[in-house]
Protein backbone atom coordinates (compact mmCIF):
# COMPACT_ATOMS: atom_id res chain seq x y z
CA UNK A 1 0.00 0.00 0.00
CA UNK A 2 1.08 3.45 -0.87
CA UNK A 3 0.91 6.61 1.66
CA UNK A 4 -1.67 8.88 -0.02
CA UNK A 5 -0.58 12.49 -0.63
CA UNK A 6 -3.26 15.05 0.86
CA UNK A 7 -5.56 17.31 -1.64
CA UNK A 8 -4.25 20.76 -2.71
CA UNK A 9 -6.37 23.63 -1.62
CA UNK A 10 -7.85 23.91 -5.15
CA UNK A 11 -8.69 20.55 -5.53
CA UNK A 12 -10.41 20.56 -1.92
CA UNK A 13 -12.37 23.41 -3.42
CA UNK A 14 -13.42 20.55 -6.17
CA UNK A 15 -14.71 17.84 -3.81
CA UNK A 16 -16.65 20.58 -1.42
CA UNK A 17 -17.97 22.25 -4.36
CA UNK A 18 -19.24 18.70 -5.50
CA UNK A 19 -20.30 17.55 -2.14
CA UNK A 20 -22.36 20.71 -2.17
CA UNK A 21 -23.73 20.24 -5.88
CA UNK A 22 -27.75 20.11 -5.65
CA UNK A 23 -29.27 18.01 -8.56
CA UNK A 24 -33.13 19.25 -9.57
CA UNK A 25 -34.80 15.85 -11.56
CA UNK A 26 -38.02 15.39 -12.00
CA UNK A 27 -39.37 14.40 -8.07
CA UNK A 28 -37.27 17.19 -6.38
CA UNK A 29 -38.55 20.08 -9.67
CA UNK A 30 -42.17 19.29 -8.68
CA UNK A 31 -41.47 19.88 -5.01
CA UNK A 32 -39.45 23.10 -6.31
CA UNK A 33 -42.49 24.10 -8.67
CA UNK A 34 -45.25 23.75 -5.53
CA UNK A 35 -42.35 25.61 -3.24
CA UNK A 36 -42.52 28.79 -5.61
CA UNK A 37 -46.13 28.78 -6.49
CA UNK A 38 -46.62 28.98 -2.79
CA UNK A 39 -44.20 31.20 -2.48
CA UNK A 40 -46.08 33.31 -5.01
CA UNK A 41 -49.45 32.99 -3.60
CA UNK A 42 -47.65 34.60 -0.48
CA UNK A 43 -46.84 37.59 -2.48
CA UNK A 44 -50.26 38.13 -3.65
CA UNK A 45 -51.20 37.94 0.31
CA UNK A 46 -54.58 37.13 1.66
CA UNK A 47 -55.49 33.26 3.14
CA UNK A 48 -52.66 31.19 2.83
CA UNK A 49 -52.15 27.45 2.43
CA UNK A 50 -49.49 25.12 3.82
CA UNK A 51 -47.30 22.76 2.58
CA UNK A 52 -46.02 19.23 3.57
CA UNK A 53 -42.34 17.44 2.58
CA UNK A 54 -42.01 13.78 3.92
CA UNK A 55 -39.35 11.47 3.13
CA UNK A 56 -37.09 9.56 4.94
CA UNK A 57 -33.64 10.09 6.21
CA UNK A 58 -31.61 11.05 3.52
CA UNK A 59 -34.01 11.64 1.03
CA UNK A 60 -32.98 14.96 0.15
CA UNK A 61 -35.43 17.12 2.11
CA UNK A 62 -32.83 19.14 3.60
CA UNK A 63 -31.08 20.04 0.83
CA UNK A 64 -34.16 21.47 -1.64
CA UNK A 65 -35.47 23.52 1.11
CA UNK A 66 -31.53 24.93 1.60
CA UNK A 67 -31.77 25.64 -2.15
CA UNK A 68 -34.60 27.27 -2.16
CA UNK A 69 -33.57 29.59 0.38
CA UNK A 70 -30.20 30.38 -1.23
CA UNK A 71 -32.58 31.28 -4.35
CA UNK A 72 -35.21 33.80 -2.62
CA UNK A 73 -32.52 34.73 0.34
CA UNK A 74 -29.60 36.13 -1.35
CA UNK A 75 -26.91 37.29 0.70
CA UNK A 76 -28.80 40.45 2.16
CA UNK A 77 -29.73 40.06 5.86
CA UNK A 78 -31.87 42.89 6.50
CA UNK A 79 -34.58 41.08 4.31
CA UNK A 80 -34.84 37.22 4.96
CA UNK A 81 -37.92 35.89 2.19
CA UNK A 82 -37.93 32.37 3.44
CA UNK A 83 -37.69 31.88 6.86
CA UNK A 84 -36.03 28.38 7.75
CA UNK A 85 -36.28 27.28 10.86
CA UNK A 86 -36.65 24.21 13.17
CA UNK A 87 -38.53 22.80 16.09
CA UNK A 88 -36.90 24.00 19.67
CA UNK A 89 -34.61 21.58 21.81
CA UNK A 90 -37.34 22.66 24.37
CA UNK A 91 -40.99 21.92 23.33
CA UNK A 92 -43.11 25.16 24.62
CA UNK A 93 -45.01 27.44 23.00
CA UNK A 94 -42.72 30.68 23.87
CA UNK A 95 -39.87 28.67 22.77
CA UNK A 96 -41.20 28.05 19.50
CA UNK A 97 -41.75 31.36 19.27
CA UNK A 98 -38.22 32.14 20.46
CA UNK A 99 -36.44 30.14 17.95
CA UNK A 100 -38.32 31.89 14.62
CA UNK A 101 -37.43 35.30 16.06
CA UNK A 102 -33.96 33.76 16.91
CA UNK A 103 -33.51 32.29 13.27
CA UNK A 104 -34.87 35.98 12.28
CA UNK A 105 -32.27 37.26 13.71
CA UNK A 106 -33.81 39.19 16.02
CA UNK A 107 -30.95 40.06 18.88
CA UNK A 108 -31.54 38.52 22.53
CA UNK A 109 -34.74 36.16 21.81
CA UNK A 110 -33.28 33.66 22.79
CA UNK A 111 -30.76 34.76 25.56
CA UNK A 112 -31.56 36.55 28.63
CA UNK A 113 -34.62 34.67 29.05
CA UNK A 114 -34.94 34.41 32.98
CA UNK A 115 -33.92 38.42 33.22
CA UNK A 116 -36.63 39.92 31.18
CA UNK A 117 -39.70 36.90 31.51
CA UNK A 118 -41.20 38.86 28.43
CA UNK A 119 -45.25 38.06 28.35
CA UNK A 120 -46.13 35.64 25.88
CA UNK A 121 -48.19 38.16 23.65
CA UNK A 122 -45.43 40.37 23.88
CA UNK A 123 -43.21 37.88 21.96
CA UNK A 124 -45.51 37.00 19.45
CA UNK A 125 -46.00 40.67 18.26
CA UNK A 126 -42.19 40.91 18.32
CA UNK A 127 -42.43 38.25 15.82
CA UNK A 128 -44.98 39.08 13.71
CA UNK A 129 -43.17 43.00 13.55
CA UNK A 130 -40.20 41.20 12.55
CA UNK A 131 -41.52 38.68 9.68
CA UNK A 132 -42.90 41.74 8.39
CA UNK A 133 -39.68 44.52 8.72
CA UNK A 134 -37.83 41.07 7.46
CA UNK A 135 -40.09 40.90 4.74
CA UNK A 136 -40.59 37.47 5.07
CA UNK A 137 -43.12 35.06 2.56
CA UNK A 138 -42.30 32.14 3.65
CA UNK A 139 -42.12 30.05 6.82
CA UNK A 140 -40.30 26.34 6.97
CA UNK A 141 -39.93 24.47 9.42
CA UNK A 142 -37.28 21.67 9.23
CA UNK A 143 -38.03 18.65 11.09
CA UNK A 144 -40.80 18.59 12.07
CA UNK A 145 -41.11 15.50 13.17
CA UNK A 146 -39.68 16.12 16.82
CA UNK A 147 -42.93 18.17 17.50
CA UNK A 148 -44.85 14.79 16.05
CA UNK A 149 -42.88 12.70 18.28
CA UNK A 150 -43.23 14.77 21.49
CA UNK A 151 -45.46 13.15 24.11
CA UNK A 152 -47.15 16.09 25.88
CA UNK A 153 -50.28 16.31 23.80
CA UNK A 154 -51.01 19.65 25.05
CA UNK A 155 -48.34 20.98 24.54
CA UNK A 156 -47.95 19.55 20.81
CA UNK A 157 -51.57 21.15 20.18
CA UNK A 158 -50.37 24.58 21.64
CA UNK A 159 -47.34 24.59 19.36
CA UNK A 160 -49.57 23.73 16.43
CA UNK A 161 -51.96 26.20 16.85
CA UNK A 162 -49.70 28.83 17.47
CA UNK A 163 -47.92 28.48 13.83
CA UNK A 164 -51.03 28.23 12.25
CA UNK A 165 -51.99 31.37 14.41
CA UNK A 166 -48.53 32.90 12.83
CA UNK A 167 -49.29 32.11 9.82
CA UNK A 168 -52.63 33.53 9.37
CA UNK A 169 -51.83 36.87 11.51
CA UNK A 170 -48.32 37.20 9.14
CA UNK A 171 -50.35 35.83 6.32
CA UNK A 172 -46.99 33.68 5.22
CA UNK A 173 -47.65 30.32 4.02
CA UNK A 174 -45.82 26.73 6.80
CA UNK A 175 -43.77 24.40 5.01
CA UNK A 176 -43.32 21.63 7.09
CA UNK A 177 -40.64 19.35 6.54
CA UNK A 178 -39.56 16.11 8.00
CA UNK A 179 -40.02 12.23 8.88
CA UNK A 180 -43.10 10.49 6.99
CA UNK A 181 -44.70 10.54 10.12
CA UNK A 182 -44.94 14.17 10.24
CA UNK A 183 -48.45 13.56 8.01
CA UNK A 184 -49.99 13.11 11.62
CA UNK A 185 -50.40 16.51 11.40
CA UNK A 186 -53.26 15.68 9.09
CA UNK A 187 -55.36 14.33 11.50
CA UNK A 188 -55.65 18.04 13.28
CA UNK A 189 -58.63 19.12 10.92
CA UNK A 190 -57.79 22.51 10.18
CA UNK A 191 -53.65 21.70 9.58
CA UNK A 192 -55.87 19.46 6.66
CA UNK A 193 -57.41 22.05 4.93
CA UNK A 194 -54.23 23.87 4.80
CA UNK A 195 -52.17 21.21 3.54
CA UNK A 196 -54.69 19.68 1.52
CA UNK A 197 -53.27 19.81 -2.07
CA UNK A 198 -49.52 20.39 -0.88
CA UNK A 199 -48.26 16.92 0.47
CA UNK A 200 -44.83 15.84 -1.08
CA UNK A 201 -43.25 12.82 -0.24
CA UNK A 202 -39.07 11.75 -1.29
CA UNK A 203 -38.61 8.67 -1.72
CA UNK A 204 -35.50 6.34 -2.12
CA UNK A 205 -34.33 5.46 -5.71
CA UNK A 206 -36.00 2.54 -6.84
CA UNK A 207 -34.39 0.45 -9.68
CA UNK A 208 -37.70 -1.74 -10.03
CA UNK A 209 -40.50 1.24 -9.64
CA UNK A 210 -38.66 4.49 -10.71
CA UNK A 211 -36.17 3.67 -12.71
CA UNK A 212 -35.81 6.74 -14.91
CA UNK A 213 -36.08 9.11 -12.33
CA UNK A 214 -32.79 7.09 -11.26
CA UNK A 215 -31.04 7.70 -14.41
CA UNK A 216 -32.29 11.27 -14.26
CA UNK A 217 -30.36 11.82 -11.48
CA UNK A 218 -27.28 9.84 -12.29
CA UNK A 219 -27.30 12.07 -15.76
CA UNK A 220 -27.53 15.29 -13.21
CA UNK A 221 -24.87 14.77 -10.88
CA UNK A 222 -22.56 13.72 -13.85
CA UNK A 223 -22.15 17.07 -15.02
CA UNK A 224 -21.07 18.06 -11.53
CA UNK A 225 -17.88 15.64 -11.61
CA UNK A 226 -14.94 17.51 -11.48
CA UNK A 227 -12.54 15.17 -13.44
CA UNK A 228 -11.62 14.03 -17.01
CA UNK A 229 -14.46 11.15 -17.19
CA UNK A 230 -13.68 7.64 -18.18
CA UNK A 231 -16.14 5.88 -17.22
CA UNK A 232 -19.64 7.50 -17.35
CA UNK A 233 -22.07 6.67 -14.22
CA UNK A 234 -24.69 6.30 -16.99
CA UNK A 235 -23.11 3.37 -18.51
CA UNK A 236 -25.67 0.33 -17.52
CA UNK A 237 -23.53 -1.54 -15.46
CA UNK A 238 -21.89 1.05 -13.43
CA UNK A 239 -25.22 2.60 -12.74
CA UNK A 240 -26.38 -1.15 -11.38
CA UNK A 241 -23.20 -1.04 -9.15
CA UNK A 242 -23.83 2.01 -8.06
CA UNK A 243 -27.06 1.42 -7.01
CA UNK A 244 -26.13 -1.90 -5.47
CA UNK A 245 -23.71 0.11 -3.45
CA UNK A 246 -25.89 2.65 -2.06
CA UNK A 247 -28.90 0.07 -2.16
CA UNK A 248 -30.76 3.65 -3.62
CA UNK A 249 -30.21 5.84 -1.50
CA UNK A 250 -28.56 9.18 -2.13
CA UNK A 251 -26.50 9.98 0.70
CA UNK A 252 -24.70 6.88 0.05
CA UNK A 253 -24.25 7.31 -3.45
CA UNK A 254 -22.86 10.51 -3.24
CA UNK A 255 -20.27 9.42 -0.51
CA UNK A 256 -19.17 6.95 -2.92
CA UNK A 257 -18.93 9.01 -5.58
CA UNK A 258 -17.24 11.68 -3.60
CA UNK A 259 -14.71 8.98 -2.45
CA UNK A 260 -13.87 8.66 -5.83
CA UNK A 261 -13.79 11.67 -6.67
CA UNK A 262 -11.06 12.76 -4.43
CA UNK A 263 -8.90 9.47 -5.40
CA UNK A 264 -9.16 10.49 -8.87
CA UNK A 265 -7.93 14.14 -7.75
CA UNK A 266 -4.90 12.65 -5.76
CA UNK A 267 -4.21 10.77 -7.98
CA UNK A 268 -4.61 12.95 -11.13
CA UNK A 269 -6.71 9.77 -12.84
CA UNK A 270 -9.78 10.25 -14.96
CA UNK A 271 -12.94 9.19 -13.13
CA UNK A 272 -13.16 5.54 -13.55
CA UNK A 273 -14.15 2.21 -12.19
CA UNK A 274 -11.52 1.49 -10.80
CA UNK A 275 -12.12 4.73 -8.83
CA UNK A 276 -15.51 3.65 -7.79
CA UNK A 277 -14.06 0.06 -7.31
CA UNK A 278 -11.31 1.85 -4.81
CA UNK A 279 -13.96 4.43 -3.20
CA UNK A 280 -16.38 1.32 -1.97
CA UNK A 281 -13.22 -0.90 -0.84
CA UNK A 282 -12.14 2.31 1.45
CA UNK A 283 -15.67 3.03 2.53
CA UNK A 284 -16.81 -0.44 3.07
CA UNK A 285 -13.86 -2.57 4.03
CA UNK A 286 -14.95 -6.31 4.04
CA UNK A 287 -18.08 -6.20 1.68
CA UNK A 288 -18.11 -7.98 -1.36
CA UNK A 289 -17.14 -5.46 -4.13
CA UNK A 290 -20.47 -4.66 -6.79
CA UNK A 291 -18.02 -2.96 -9.16
CA UNK A 292 -15.61 -5.60 -9.61
CA UNK A 293 -18.37 -7.80 -10.66
CA UNK A 294 -19.57 -8.63 -13.91
CA UNK A 295 -23.43 -7.22 -14.07
CA UNK A 296 -25.04 -10.77 -14.27
CA UNK A 297 -23.63 -11.80 -10.81
CA UNK A 298 -25.21 -7.89 -9.22
CA UNK A 299 -27.08 -8.58 -6.36
CA UNK A 300 -29.40 -5.70 -5.58
CA UNK A 301 -31.51 -4.27 -2.68
CA UNK A 302 -33.89 -1.65 -2.37
CA UNK A 303 -35.74 0.11 0.33
CA UNK A 304 -38.79 -1.83 0.39
CA UNK A 305 -40.60 -0.04 3.15
CA UNK A 306 -39.63 3.83 4.56
CA UNK A 307 -38.85 3.70 8.64
CA UNK A 308 -41.97 4.26 10.90
CA UNK A 309 -43.09 5.71 14.83
CA UNK A 310 -44.89 4.26 16.59
CA UNK A 311 -46.63 5.75 19.10
CA UNK A 312 -46.16 4.45 22.27
CA UNK A 313 -48.92 3.61 25.46
CA UNK A 314 -49.19 2.69 28.45
CA UNK A 315 -47.40 -0.97 28.08
CA UNK A 316 -45.04 -0.20 24.72
CA UNK A 317 -42.66 2.78 24.92
CA UNK A 318 -42.33 5.14 21.56
CA UNK A 319 -40.37 3.65 19.04
CA UNK A 320 -38.70 4.50 15.37
CA UNK A 321 -38.82 1.65 13.39
CA UNK A 322 -36.05 1.51 10.80
CA UNK A 323 -36.73 1.16 6.98
CA UNK A 324 -36.57 -2.27 5.40
CA UNK A 325 -34.49 -3.29 2.94
CA UNK A 326 -36.16 -5.90 0.17
CA UNK A 327 -34.15 -9.32 -0.35
CA UNK A 328 -31.23 -9.14 -2.35
CA UNK A 329 -32.39 -9.72 -5.98
CA UNK A 330 -30.51 -9.99 -9.12
CA UNK A 331 -30.59 -7.69 -12.27
CA UNK A 332 -33.10 -9.73 -14.09
CA UNK A 333 -35.51 -10.25 -10.94
CA UNK A 334 -35.46 -6.59 -9.95
CA UNK A 335 -36.41 -5.56 -13.27
CA UNK A 336 -39.19 -8.05 -13.68
CA UNK A 337 -40.65 -6.64 -10.74
CA UNK A 338 -43.60 -4.85 -10.67
N1 LIG B 1 -31.09 16.97 -5.36
C1 LIG B 1 -29.89 16.64 -4.86
N2 LIG B 1 -28.78 16.77 -5.62
C2 LIG B 1 -27.58 16.45 -5.16
N3 LIG B 1 -27.35 15.97 -3.92
C3 LIG B 1 -28.40 15.83 -3.11
C4 LIG B 1 -29.72 16.15 -3.53
N4 LIG B 1 -30.57 15.88 -2.52
C5 LIG B 1 -29.81 15.42 -1.51
N5 LIG B 1 -28.51 15.39 -1.84
C6 LIG B 1 -27.42 14.94 -0.98
O1 LIG B 1 -27.83 13.75 -0.31
C7 LIG B 1 -27.52 13.80 1.07
C8 LIG B 1 -28.76 13.67 1.93
O2 LIG B 1 -29.64 14.75 1.67
P1 LIG B 1 -30.41 15.56 2.82
O3 LIG B 1 -31.04 16.73 2.15
O4 LIG B 1 -29.53 15.84 3.97
O5 LIG B 1 -31.52 14.49 3.23
P2 LIG B 1 -32.63 14.59 4.35
O6 LIG B 1 -32.72 16.02 4.82
O7 LIG B 1 -33.89 14.15 3.67
O8 LIG B 1 -32.22 13.64 5.43
C9 LIG B 1 -26.78 15.10 1.27
O9 LIG B 1 -25.40 14.79 1.25
C10 LIG B 1 -27.13 15.96 0.10
O10 LIG B 1 -26.08 16.78 -0.28
MG1 LIG C 1 -32.54 16.80 6.73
Amino acid sequence: MRWQMGLSDANRAKLREFKDCFCPYTPVCRVLNDLESLYQSSEIGGDQLSMLLRGDTGTGKSAIIHHFCNIKNGINLESIPVLLSRVPSKLTVEDMTRQLLSDLGVFGSSTHRAKNAQSDAHLTNRLLDALKVKNTKMIIINEFQELIEFKGARDRQAIGNRLKLISEEAAVPIVLVGMPWIDEILNDSQWASRLATRTHTLQYFSLSKRIREYFEFLEAIETYVPCEIETSIIDFEISIALFAASCGEMRQLKAILTEAIKLCLISGEPFSKQALSHSFANLYAGIENPFDMPKEKIKVREVEMHSRYIRGDSTHRAAIEPRRLSDFMSLTQILSKK
